[in-house]
């Protein structure tokens, strides 16, 4: 799957889904097994692991494609608070980065995350939001996101512990 490097990004579709579904799997499984407990990620892999369909299907979700067709990047960002749904003037997002484990440091997730941010911008956003998972915080610092303190978001039952991290634009 990584023999060649060459991948661009496109709006994602909803019928991505499976292609976005197996690369969460190939990202964060790997990925955040050096920041998270067994027990804990054998609870919530069965839910981070789907592609959620209105993201894929908002206009505001992209994908990184691989020259031979395989997703190895996604993330996207949304004017609704994920969990809740809530609409906040002037706040966005940033939802489900994840770039494939084997795909990392080239600059996938970092032109998704350009993207997200320019895009938000042209919408008049002044924040973006970023619940960052254990390990991903210096990415988000890395264009700008600054910590605001531990975050607890619920995964069905089980909570996964990161830290809330916010860009103002
Ligand atoms: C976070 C993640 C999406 C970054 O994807 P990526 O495609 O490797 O990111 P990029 O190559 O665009 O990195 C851009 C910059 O971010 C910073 N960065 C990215 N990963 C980093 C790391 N592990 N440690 C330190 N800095 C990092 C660097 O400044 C990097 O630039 P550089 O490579 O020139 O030094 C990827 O590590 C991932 O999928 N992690 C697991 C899933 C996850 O936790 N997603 C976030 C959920 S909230």
């Amino acid at each position: 799957m990584s023999a060649g490097r060459g991948w661009s990004l496109r709006t994602a579709r909803p019928d991505d889904v499976g292609q976005v579904s197996a690369l969460l799997e190939r990202s964060y499984l790997p990925l955040w097994a050096g920041h998270y407990e067994a027990a804990l990620l054998d609870a919530v892999a069965p839910l981070v692991t789907r592609a959620n369909p209105r993201l894929l299907a908002s206009g505001t979700f992209f994908v990184a494609m691989s020259d031979c067709g395989i997703a190895v990047g996604c993330g996207g960002w949304t004017h609704e608070a994920p969990g809740t749904g809530v609409l906040e003037d002037g706040i966005g997002h940033i939802r489900h980065f994840a770039t494939d484990a084997d795909w990392l440091r080239l600059g996938i997730g970092g032109a998704i995350i350009r993207r997200c941010i320019a895009e938000a911008k042209v919408e008049g956003l002044t924040t973006l939001m970023a619940d960052s998972a254990r390990g991903a915080e210096l990415f988000y610092a890395a264009f700008g996101f600054q910590p605001l303190g531990p975050s607890a978001p619920m995964i069905g039952d089980t909570i996964l512990p990161g830290t809330m991290m916010r860009l103002a634009l």
